[in-house]
C-alpha cells in the first residue's frame, strides 16, 4: 500500500466533521456546525446535538467524497471518533463508520478524539517528532501529556482537577454576556482591554501546591475570582470595563498554560511542544507560547486555528498514522463484514470516558 487513504468521522460533541486524507496529505474536509442552535440553549444540549449529527451526515459525506475527487472504493480504512465524548453524539459517527466500512469491506478505526487533536499536526508539519510534549486544551480536557509514540505510547503528566480551560472561557463568556461559546468571543473582546487591569489568580502556580501538583491544573478559583470582582464592581456601581476584564481573565488562563508547558518540556528534556484542542485557537495562546518557547530552545508546533476546534481532518489524521504504524484496526475487514458483524452482536460501541491513554479501541473479545 502507498499512503494510506483514510475517511474521518468526528461526531462526538456540536460538530460533524469529515475528512480524507492520503498519508500525512489532507485531500478534502467539511464541517457542519450545530454551535448556532446550541448558542439558544447556552451550552450544547446532547439531544440537539445527535439530531443534527443525523441530518448533516449524509450529504457532508458526500461532499467530501466529491471534494477528495474519489470512489468509496478507493478508501484503505475508516476512522471515527469513538470517544470522549457526548454518547449519543458519538454514536451516530460510529453508526454511519461502520455502514461505511461494511459496505466497502474496509478495516475501521475507533479512535480517541484527544489523540487526535494531536494527530492534527502531521498534516501541517508532516512527520510528527516523537518524543514530545503536547498541550491539549478544549472544551472538555486539559492536559499535559508526553508522547512517545502517538499510537501507542501517551503518558499523563498533568491535568485539570476542576474546570477545562475552555470550560473556564465558556463561563467567563457568559458572566460578561457573550455568546456561547464564550471563548472565541473573549478572545476577541480582549484585543481591546488591558490584560493588567486586574490581577487575576494564577491556580497551582504557588510552591505549597506545585510540589504535589507540578504539571496539574485549577481554573475554578480564577472562575470564582472573576465572578467575585463582578459583583463587587456591580454592588459599587462603578462601570466595568468588560474587555479589560476579558483580557485580564485570558492573561491568567494561558500563563498558567504556558508556564507549566514550556517547563514540563525543560524538566523532561523534551524540545518539540504541540498545542492542540479548541483553545489552541486562541490568539493569545498561541502568541505567548512562540514567545516564551524560542529562548528555551522548544519548537512550538500549533496547527491553524480551523484545525484546532473539533474537525474530520484530525480523525483521517489519526487514522492514516495508525495504518502506516500497523495498529491493529478495531474491526478488520473480514470482519466488518455483514455476517461476522451480526455474529459479534453488531461491530463496536463507542465509550463516551474513553481514557487519554487509549488511542485506539481493540477488536471486541481480543
Ligand atoms: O476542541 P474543541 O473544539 O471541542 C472539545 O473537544 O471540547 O474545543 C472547544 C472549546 C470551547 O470551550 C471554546 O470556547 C474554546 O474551545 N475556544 C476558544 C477559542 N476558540 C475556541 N477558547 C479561547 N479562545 C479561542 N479563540
Ligand atoms: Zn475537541
Amino acid at each position: 500500500m502507498g499512503e494510506p487513504l483514510v475517511l474521518g468521522i468526528e461526531t462526538s460533541c456540536d460538530e460533524t466533521g469529515i475528512a480524507i486524507v492520503q498519508g500525512s496529505t489532507l485531500l478534502a474536509e467539511v464541517i457542519a456546525s450545530s454551535v448556532d442552535e446550541q448558542a439558544r440553549f447556552g451550552g450544547v444540549v446532547p439531544e440537539v446535538a445527535s439530531r443534527a449529527h443525523v441530518e448533516a451526515l449524509t450529504s457532508t459525506l458526500n461532499q467530501v467524497r466529491e471534494n477528495a475527487g474519489v470512489a468509496w472504493t478507493d478508501l484503505d480504512a475508516v476512522a471515527v471518533t469513538a470517544g470522549p465524548g457526548l454518547v449519543g453524539a458519538l454514536l451516530v459517527g460510529v453508526a454511519a463508520a461502520q455502514g461505511i466500512a461494511v459496505a466497502i469491506d474496509r478495516p475501521i478505526y475507533g479512535v480517541n478524539h484527544l489523540a487526535a487533536h494531536v494527530a492534527v499536526d502531521r498534516l501541517v508539519h508532516g512527520d510528527l517528532s516523537e518524543p514530545a510534549l503536547a498541550l491539549l486544551v478544549s472544551g472538555g480536557h486539559t492536559s499535559l501529556l508526553r508522547i512517545d509514540d502517538l499510537a501507542t505510547d501517551i503518558n499523563p503528566m498533568g491535568q485539570t482537577l476542576d474546570d477545562a480551560a475552555g470550560e473556564a472561557f465558556d463561563k467567563i463568556g457568559r458572566l460578561l454576556g457573550l455568546p456561547f461559546p464564550g471563548g472565541p468571543h473573549i478572545d476577541a473582546l480582549a484585543r481591546q482591554g488591558r490584560p493588567d487591569a486586574i490581577a487575576f489568580p494564577r491556580g497551582l502556580t504557588d510552591a505549597a501546591s506545585d510540589a504535589e501538583h507540578r504539571h496539574d491544573f485549577s481554573f475554578s478559583g480564577l472562575k470564582t475570582a472573576v465572578a467575585r470582582w463582578l459583583t463587587a464592581q456591580q454592588r459599587s456601581g462603578t462601570p466595568v470595563v468588560a474587555a479589560d476584564v476579558a483580557a485580564a481573565f485570558q492573561e491568567a488562563v494561558v500563563d498558567v498554560l504556558v508556564t507549566k508547558a514550556i517547563r514540563a518540556c525543560t524538566e523532561s528534556g523534551i524540545d518539540v511542544l504541540l498545542v492542540g484542542g479548541g483553545v489552541a485557537a486562541n490568539s493569545r495562546l498561541r502568541s505567548l507560547v512562540t514567545e516564551r518557547a524560542e529562548p528555551a530552545g522548544i519548537e512550538v508546533r500549533i496547527p491553524p486555528r480551523e484545525l484546532c476546534t473539533d474537525n474530520g481532518a484530525m480523525v483521517a489524521a489519526l487514522g492514516s498514522l495508525l495504518v502506516e504504524r500497523g495498529v491493529a484496526p478495531t474491526l478488520p475487514s473480514g470482519a466488518s463484514g455483514l455476517a461476522s458483524l451480526s455474529e459479534a452482536g453488531g461491530g463496536f460501541d463507542a465509550d463516551s470516558s474513553l481514557p487519554v491513554t487509549q488511542v485506539s479501541l481493540v477488536t471486541p473479545g481480543e
